[in-house]
């Protein structure tokens, strides 16, 4: 089989690898840099935010199957078009991407099938909304602009100035562009987060698997909202209980609705949620693999993963297909120093090759250079491992991390702490 797949960072280095372990793929091609990703497909030098190109370069190399990594090309109708080609592949239409690409969307398709949620009220108008905020009061809300905005569009503010200045910035500068001309003002909620992950074909399920990332850049959830430096999974407080609640009250629905809307969900359902004392709300759905949870998704799926993302891309998923295995993961992303701001690029990496072979290493943002690995990202590399205890991954990973040296590169040293008291 000839599969590509698109994007090209960490999330789409360990995807690769795992239809690298499966014998009958015998050919994997993708498009952009990454040294990882180089030494398991054939990569293509291609401007990836160039939908067209994409799309013909895809055409012209006949695949079996594509599977689409990142929100944007999803967001912006690929599959539609791959599937006017006649061309296989796993992930949701443009309209069903309107979950992760549109909050108003996902916040009304929540109201509409009574899916628990935080209220929310919908603004264009900045005094409407201004207005609106200072009767709820800066510490209850939380802002968040309808379009995508690579995890730069939700905000909570810490004073009424800084909440002003967000609607300000929104509304009135439109610094996020479109994303942001609409917004939804929801309720502050409080709980544990979690994120869920569900395949699904538009109409069955997998059983879920849940992961508990780190969206902030420092320990101590310090510093500015990042991608994500780290997660683990199973979180400490998670039961058969909870699942089975979070399927039937929230998953099912979910897909049902879409489905029902015409926008029919096929692919990976990642699910944000908060438990709260009122039981699990959603915050947020995105329509992708989450990126550092997709590197400890892909080591902790049991068996081929091809038969998965073939059975979804023919809607014909079969619950046997997805197994967890019975274990625990963590994984820690390495970062360049400035990350999510500025920072440096083409920066010398050394100690990949004397890792231990129970580390996965996988790469977000690298190359070659001059014969030598260097840095090609903020995020650079991550590390995963899988083991029967959390404290047992922690130690893995933690005593191997040292060998990865890059000048002022820097990682969290908290990744899963918590999770230790229920090991
Ligand atoms: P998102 O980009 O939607 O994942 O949101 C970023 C972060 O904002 C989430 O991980 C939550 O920690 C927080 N957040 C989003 N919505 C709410 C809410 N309604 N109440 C409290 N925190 C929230
Ligand atoms: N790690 C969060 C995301 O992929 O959206």
């Amino acid at each position: 089989m000839r599969i590509i797949v698109l994007g090209s960072g960490g999330r789409e280095h360990s995807i690769i690898w795992k239809l690298s372990l499966d014998k009958r793929v015998k050919e994997i091609i993708s498009f952009g840099e990454n040294y990882g990703i180089s030494n398991l497909s054939k990569m293509i030098s291609i401007d990836q935010s160039n939908l067209n190109k994409v799309v013909q370069k895809i055409i012209s190399l006949k695949p079996d199957l594509v599977i689409v990594g990142p929100e944007e090309p999803l967001s912006n109708g690929i599959i539609n078009i791959l599937s006017q080609n006649n061309i296989k592949s796993f992930g949701p239409t443009k309209e069903a991407a309107r979950i992760e690409s549109s909050k108003v969307f996902s916040k009304k398709l929540m109201i509409e099938n009574s899916i628990p949620t935080a209220f929310a009220e919908f603004f264009e108008d900045f005094n409407k909304a201004k207005k609106y905020c200072l009767t709820k009061g800066y510490e209850n809300i939380v802002i968040k602009a309808d379009g995508l905005a690579a995890g730069k569009g939700v905000f909570l503010p810490n004073s009424e100035k800084e909440m002003i200045k967000i609607l300000d910035d929104l509304l009135i500068k439109n610094k996020l562009g479109k994303s942001g001309r609409s917004i939804l003002i929801e309720d502050r909620i409080f709980g544990k987060e979690v994120s869920v992950f569900c395949f699904t074909d538009g109409t069955n399920y997998s059983k879920p698997i849940a992961i508990c990332d780190y969206k902030r850049v420092f320990e101590n959830e310090l510093g500015p909202n990042t991608g994500g430096m780290g997660c683990y999974t199973p979180p400490e407080f998670w039961s058969e209980k909870l699942e089975k609640n979070i399927l039937e009250k929230i998953i099912e629905p979910t897909i049902n609705a879409m489905k029902e809307k015409k926008s029919t969900f096929k692919g990976m359902l990642y699910t944000g949620l908060m438990i709260t004392d009122q039981g699990p709300k959603v915050i947020e759905y995105n329509c992708r693999f989450g990126d550092p949870e997709c590197e400890l998704i892909m080591p902790m799926f049991k068996g081929n993963i091809l038969d998965t993302f073939i059975q979804v891309a023919n809607s014909n998923l079969k619950e046997s297909s997805v197994e967890w295995k019975n274990q625990k993961g963590v994984c820690v992303v390495i970062c360049s120093e400035g990350y999510p701001e500025k920072y440096k690029k083409e920066i010398e990496i050394s100690g990949i090759d004397r890792l231990e072979e129970n580390i996965i290493c996988f790469h977000s943002g690298t190359k070659i250079k001059n014969k030598k690995i260097v840095s090609n990202g903020g995020r650079v590399l991550v590390l995963a491992n899988i083991d029967d205890s959390i404290k047992n991954c922690r130690d893995n990973i933690y005593s191997e991390i040292k060998k990865i040296s890059f000048e002022k590169s820097f990682y969290r040293k908290d990744i899963a702490l918590r999770a230790l008291e229920n090991d």
